[in-house]
């Protein structure tokens, strides 16, 4: 029988972590555990490999452990178990650690759109559906029966510069962000990138609109990176004018605009990393990311963007207690928290994953 969580949640972390080391080490190389950069420093330790969903993703290909613990959010514990052999186990320590932007598109919805576009365009032939890797899998297996494609935010570009080569359209969802940014980026006009509303009839746009349209960008975005804001980044130059700003994709086109780097939670650290001594960064990404890198480099000033903390609340729901509770069943025998997709929906969103893995090698 399963150990109930309710012994787990009264432990506090210094009591958790004995444990977890215990029980990995019990089961050595039966397991590998996967960790986000957004997760908080008491799990991060824990990790056997961390990184950007892309390297996350890539690191759930090639691990030959029997059982995958996610630490991270659901979506990327679905990838680890689509792309990982029948036989591993996918787990997330919590199921309620979800994805806010992931949930703002769901089949229906895209299913909905897909018909709406159908009778105005040829969609089938003329746009090509690219789904951000912060999706549920049902939308990844969408892409796959369509033609279309995953993308991360490392990769957005080289995907949708793929995705031009198979229809003159993309319908990009959730997060319109990254959309618009790496479409600007491209050197696409932003009257060409159109928002569809989902709750509206065609989107809330007209027949000439979506015809017009270049991109049409899901109205989804993330609420942690919504938080920067254009007079953050004023401020953090009137007072360092020196200083250099870096934001994530999936913050607003004027953050993006007015920042000096951006890209991919891999790329921050890269960039941070790389940057001479006494470097000063403004940095627009979740808190723990940025936490991290202030105790890593103290040679560096580091400046968190917001005056508020943004921390992704989901990402949080992966602490110590879930982890111990997940990996002392293991041990024990027990299988708590599995991700498992439907193998027709994996394999139709392997489809679409293996063409982001193909473009973006
Ligand atoms: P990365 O791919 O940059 O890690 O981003 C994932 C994410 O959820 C950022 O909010
Ligand atoms: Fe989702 Fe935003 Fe959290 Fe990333 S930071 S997992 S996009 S809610």
């Amino acid at each position: 029988m399963d150990i109930s969580i309710k012994q787990f949640l009264s432990l506090n972390d210094v009591q958790c972590e004995e444990r977890i080391i215990a029980a990995k080490a019990a089961l050595g190389k039966r397991l590998v555990i996967l960790g986000h950069h957004y997760q908080r420093d008491e799990i991060f330790k824990h990790a056997d490999y961390t990184g950007d969903s892309l390297k996350l993703s890539r690191q759930a290909t090639q691990s030959s452990a029997e059982y995958i613990i996610f630490c991270g959010v659901h979506f990327m514990a679905e990838v680890a178990d689509i792309l990982s052999r029948p036989d591993q186990i996918a787990l997330l320590p919590d199921l309620s650690a979800g994805c806010s932007m992931a949930d703002m598109a769901n089949l229906e919805k895209v299913e909905h759109a897909w018909q709406e576009l159908s009778m105005i365009l040829d969609a089938e032939a003329q746009i090509t559906p690219i789904t951000y890797i912060n999706s549920a899998a049902d939308l990844k297996a969408f892409c796959g029966r369509h033609g279309g494609i995953v993308c991360t935010s490392t990769n957005a570009k080289q995907v949708l510069e793929w995705a031009f080569t198979q229809g003159e359209k993309i319908l990009f969802f959730p997060d319109q962000h990254l959309g618009r940014n790496t479409g600007y980026a491209m050197d696409i006009p932003l009257e060409q990138m159109v928002l569809w509303d989902f709750d509206k009839p065609n989107g809330g746009l007209s027949i000439e609109q979506i015809k017009a349209a270049k991109i049409i960008l899901w109205d989804g975005f993330c609420s942690v990176h919504q938080q920067f804001l254009p007079e953050h980044i004023e401020k953090f130059r009137n007072t360092y004018p020196l200083g250099k700003v870096i934001s994530h994709p999936e913050s607003s086109f004027e953050i993006c605009q007015n920042s000096d780097e951006v890209g991919s939670t891999e790329y921050i650290i890269k960039t941070v990393q790389a940057s001479p001594k006494g470097a000063r960064w403004l940095i627009g990404t979740e808190v723990n990311l940025v936490n991290r890198l202030a105790q890593e480099y103290p040679d560096k000033f580091i400046h968190y963007m917001a005056p508020i903390v943004c921390m992704c609340s989901t990402m949080y729901r992966i602490d110590p207690a879930h982890l111990l509770w997940v990996l002392e069943n293991l041990v024990a025998g027990n299988v708590v928290n599995q991700i498992k997709v439907l193998p027709q929906v994996a394999d139709e969103a392997r489809l679409a994953l293996e063409r982001m893995f193909d473009v973006s090698r």
